[in-house]
């Protein structure tokens, strides 16, 4: 296992990634994390990441600096290399300029992180500060024209540094720098896949959980569908899966869930039918924060009265994923750090006591699909849309009642056969439809209409955090436009949403 330190860096989940992808395990810490703890990991290396601090600046992280003697090999990158360099005796200085962007690094030394590397190869550059002098015992590795001191190493205490980002696709060969440190320098194996990490997970949760009870919370998505099927390959029938249907669901919804987990994975599934309960909390209510409000609330209630009647149940399996945790543990916390808890089940735990289990809380969402198709989800199950806890309700602008969320069930409906029938669904982040509290105009046949108006979005991102409107193909708006309206009773004009996020949303609500 390889430990990256986190200073901060843009950039540290992407060391992450890469090591992983080089198939060894990884895992982010912060700097505070104390020695003892460090060498209980026992890792084969440690990668000090980049960070936007100076070395000089007031706060900037530190970590203690012991860490250049525990005798494991270290690479550190950018900051990490900068802090190394100061920590041991070396001078970093204060930028005159800045250096972002493309360099020709210069190797001088093609041995070690550098070996069968060529004598010239582009890097990617960003970095303030820049090392001046190496402490003793370091030997200039390479260098570029702004940089004299791109790289150094004192290799046999195994401590290397490098001032610009191997990390990035920017420095094409610096997926060959990472491997030469991790198989020639740490002696990794390259062992970590799907495969391994589902066999260690599951042997893990069954040596925590044992013979106990366990409840999942099943929302439909990949991240719970996932750990349900870890869990259930752990723990057997002990495990008891509860599924809340809101009432605020898309078309099919719980028959899709049954179909993908019981049928064929044999899961165990209480389906709570809670609709009314939900539909009369949010009876006049057309706030969009207090319908989240009573949404969440409902929701604990539910769930926790059902949770209940299982007995002896002393653990809560939840999906958390790997940028929920680190994004929690703040970068310069020491090893107390506070994680956070799913939205939906948050404050289950504490007041029932039950024990989280959290099976996917070292993965990345595209690693967890990986291990959802090795555990035996279908491909469509493991690349459905993310859909908002809220469901409909955040898709119905103004009250909720059953005849408007039956208006937006069938739009939606169509919405997704077109989409999918053009084969845009993958290569969509989101496309949904919104259901807008006003009417219009229209004539159908002789007869003139005045009847709602929906709005269609969809966008494409990364992560959700930025998104931009899809450019779908006229055709293909125009063929979900008509449908719509002619399907649908009850709506005469469908509207494209063309804005992006930011300044808008993705959802409406
Ligand atoms: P916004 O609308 O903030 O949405 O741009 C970003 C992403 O988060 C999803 N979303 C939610 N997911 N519970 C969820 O599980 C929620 O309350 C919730 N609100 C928004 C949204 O669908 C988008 O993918």
């Amino acid at each position: 296992m390889i430990v990256v330190i986190d200073f901060g860096s843009q950039y540290n989940q992407l060391i992450a990634r890469r090591v992983r992808e080089l198939r060894v395990f990884c895992r982010i810490e912060p700097p505070g994390i104390s020695m003892e703890a460090l060498q209980k990991l026992n890792p084969e290396g440690i990668i000090l990441s980049g960070g936007p601090s100076s070395i000089y600046e007031k706060g900037s992280p530190r970590m203690d600096p012991a860490v250049f003697d525990l005798g494991i090999p270290l690479l550190g990158i950018c900051y990490g290399m900068q802090f190394m360099v100061y920590s041991l005796g070396g001078k970093v200085t204060r930028a005159q300029k800045r250096e972002y962007g493309f360099a020709l690094l210069n190797v001088k030394k093609g041995t070690g992180l550098f070996s069968d590397i060529p004598s010239k190869i582009q890097c990617w550059m960003s970095h303030g500060d820049s090392i001046e002098s190496l402490p003793p015992g370091f030997e200039l590795t390479a260098s570029t024209e702004n940089a004299p001191i791109a790289a150094a190493a004192k290799a046999e205490k195994r401590l290397y540094g490098l001032q610009f980002h191997p990390e990035v696709h920017h420095t094409p060969l610096g997926k060959k720098i990472l491997k030469n440190f991790l198989f020639d320098i740490c002696g990794c194996k390259p062992t970590w896949t799907m495969s391994s990490f589902a066999r260690n997970m599951i042997k893990e949760i069954r040596g925590t959980i044992g013979d106990k009870k366990v409840i999942l919370g099943l929302s439909g998505g990949v991240d719970s569908s996932v750990s349900a099927v870890l869990v259930q390959r752990a723990v057997g029938n002990n495990l008891t899966c509860i599924f809340v249907d809101n009432g605020l669901l898309r078309k099919n919804e719980a028959e899709d869930l049954k179909k993908a987990l019981t049928e064929h994975l044999h899961i165990q599934i209480r389906f709570i039918n809670a609709g009314r309960k939900f539909l009369s909390a949010l009876r006049g209510v057309s706030d969009p924060e207090k319908k989240r409000k009573i949404i969440g609330r409902v929701f604990m209630e539910v769930f926790e009265a059902e949770a209940k009647k299982i007995p002896n149940a002393e653990f809560l399996a939840q999906g958390t994923l790997y940028p929920d945790v680190i994004e929690s543990v703040s970068a310069f916390g020491g090893p107390t750090s506070v994680i956070k808890s799913h939205h939906n089940v948050g404050g289950l735990p504490r007041k029932m006591k039950l024990k989280l289990v959290e099976p996917l809380r070292y993965l990345f969402k595209d690693e967890v699909r990986i291990l959802g198709k090795k555990l035996g989800l279908a491909d469509e199950w493991i690349w459905r849309q993310p859909f908002p806890g809220p469901g409909l309700a955040i898709r119905i602008i103004g009250v909720i009642t059953k005849n408007r969320l039956s208006i937006l069930r069938k739009v939606d409906a169509i919405l997704d056969e077109e989409i999918r029938g053009a084969g845009l669904y993958k290569k969509l982040w989101q496309s949904f439809a919104v259901l807008l509290p006003i009417k219009s105009v229209g004539i159908m046949g002789d007869q003139r209409t005045y009847e709602n108006i929906t709005a269609i979005r969809a966008v494409t991102s990364k992560d959700a955090m930025t998104a931009d409107w899809a450019k779908l193909p006229n055709a293909l708006l125009g063929a979900i436009s008509n449908r719509i309206i002619n399907e649908v009773r009850g709506v005469n004009r469908v509207v494209y949403d063309i804005s992006s996020k930011p300044p808008s949303t993705i959802e409406w609500e």
